[in-house]
């Protein structure tokens, strides 16, 4: 047998960066949380020192926290990461990603299926500082390489799988295309987390996550993060500094507590979802499933090319309409209807009805988002009470 030089997730999970390179508090294990907004020096010479490289410290909690940089280490490890930056939201990360990494007057690159709020940045805000974005098809490979090459992007950025239907980047194939044009790859792997793929193994150069979903895990807190490359992170650091999203360290607790038990729950997750999927796709009331772990998925080959699970969201289309959908969504026990995943709680929604509402039905036609289309993350409840409960929802559709 070979020798395993690697530390395996559970383990990295549950003890990267909390008992080397933090400091011990009264032999605490847990690791403390440093609530506070600045740091003192003892005289002169030790803000000199810092200024001058020789003596450490966070200056002020805008710049860094002991409780924080504990967090930020152990997502490293877990994605084979440079750098982490922690943030007080997923939307803080894209937002500060974004503005600190394109220049004024830059071109992007985007996928379709994407989280509601990213989109309305990229479409609504990044204007305003003249960034154009051009929206590719999450498999158009050929369209990335011919913006890559004309408009010089200098940015892809997509979620994989992507919210609400699932779909899959082929990353080493893109992340090669961009180094091939000098572009940064970012991958959104908030439905994803290291568990289930290695995205900066993949190739690329920064992963994203909204922390409030599965890193987190328990419904309770914002958090989110950019991990990869030294030189991004960086740079991102740098801006969110000026910006000021930053985390909370009550809320970097919570994150760090979330993470320790991550692999028995995203692996509890994948368990769950791919049997709900299953189950899904042979009932009459199902019009189609979105699930990279079934053959039927557009993106199945390549999401068994790259993922070790297929994560804990399942999307589906009921056959009806709008009413119909929502009969089957208010028919259920166990899933809260709320927006979010990732957690212990199941939860449900109607994209048309939760995320889409103020946009016109022929809007959300072009955005894909049907009206029929429900997105259920399981939690942590057993597969077979989550099954019976869907199958006594669908016999009222
Ligand atoms: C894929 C994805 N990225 C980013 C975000 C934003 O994260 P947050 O809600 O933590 O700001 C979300 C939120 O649902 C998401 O689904």
């Amino acid at each position: 047998m070979t020798k395993k030089t690697q530390q395996g997730d559970s383990t990295r999970a549950v003890h990267s960066g909390e008992r080397e390179g933090r400091q011990r508090v009264a032999d605490s294990i847990t690791t403390p949380i440093v609530q506070t907004s600045t740091y003192w020096f003892h005289d002169t010479q030790e803000v000199i020192d810092y200024q001058e490289g020789r003596q450490q410290s966070f200056e002020y909690a805008r710049y860094g926290n002991p409780t924080v940089r504990t967090v930020e280490q152990k997502i490293c490890a877990l994605e084979g990461a440079e750098d982490c930056l922690l943030s007080a939201s997923g939307m803080s990360s894209v937002t500060t990603l974004l503005l600190a990494l394109v220049p004024a007057g830059g071109h992007i690159v985007t996928t379709t299926d994407c989280y509601k709020r990213t989109r309305e940045f990229i479409v609504r805000v990044l204007p305003r500082m003249g960034v154009e974005a051009t929206i590719l098809d999450p498999a158009d490979l050929d369209g990335l390489e011919r913006v890559l090459k004309e408009k010089s992007a200098s940015l892809f950025f997509s979620e994989s799988p992507t919210n609400p239907y699932l779909r899959v980047i082929d990353i080493p194939r893109v992340a090669g295309l961009c180094r091939d044009h000098g572009a940064i790859c970012v991958i959104d792997s908030t439905f994803v987390t290291p568990i289930n793929q290695k995205v900066l193994e993949l190739g690329a150069d920064l992963s994203l996550h909204s922390g409030t979903k599965y890193l987190a895990g328990h419904n309770d807190v914002l958090a989110g993060a950019v991990v990869g490359n030294g030189e991004l992170v960086g740079k991102v650091r740098y801006l969110q500094g000026i910006l000021g999203g930053v985390m909370d360290p009550h809320a970097a607790y919570l994150l760090l507590r979330g993470i320790k038990t991550l692999s028995v729950r995203v692996e509890r997750q994948n368990a769950t979802a791919l049997a709900l999927a299953r189950y899904l796709e042979q009932h009459r009331a199902v019009e189609q499933v979105y699930y990279p772990g079934l053959p039927s998925h557009p993106d199945h080959a390549v999401a068994r090319s790259q993922m070790r699970g297929f994560g804990g969201v399942v999307s589906f289309d009921i056959r009806g309409d709008l009413q119909a959908t929502a009969k089957f969504i208010d028919a259920l026990r166990i899933p809260y209807i709320a927006p979010s995943l990732g957690g212990v709680e199941a939860l449900v929604m109607q994209p048309a009805v939760m995320s889409y509402w103020d946009h016109s039905p022929e809007e959300r036609a072009q955005l894909g988002i049907r009206d029929n289309l429900v997105r259920y993350a399981v939690g942590l409840e057993d597969v077979e009470d989550l099954i019976a409960d869907v199958e006594q929802a669908l016999e009222r559709v």
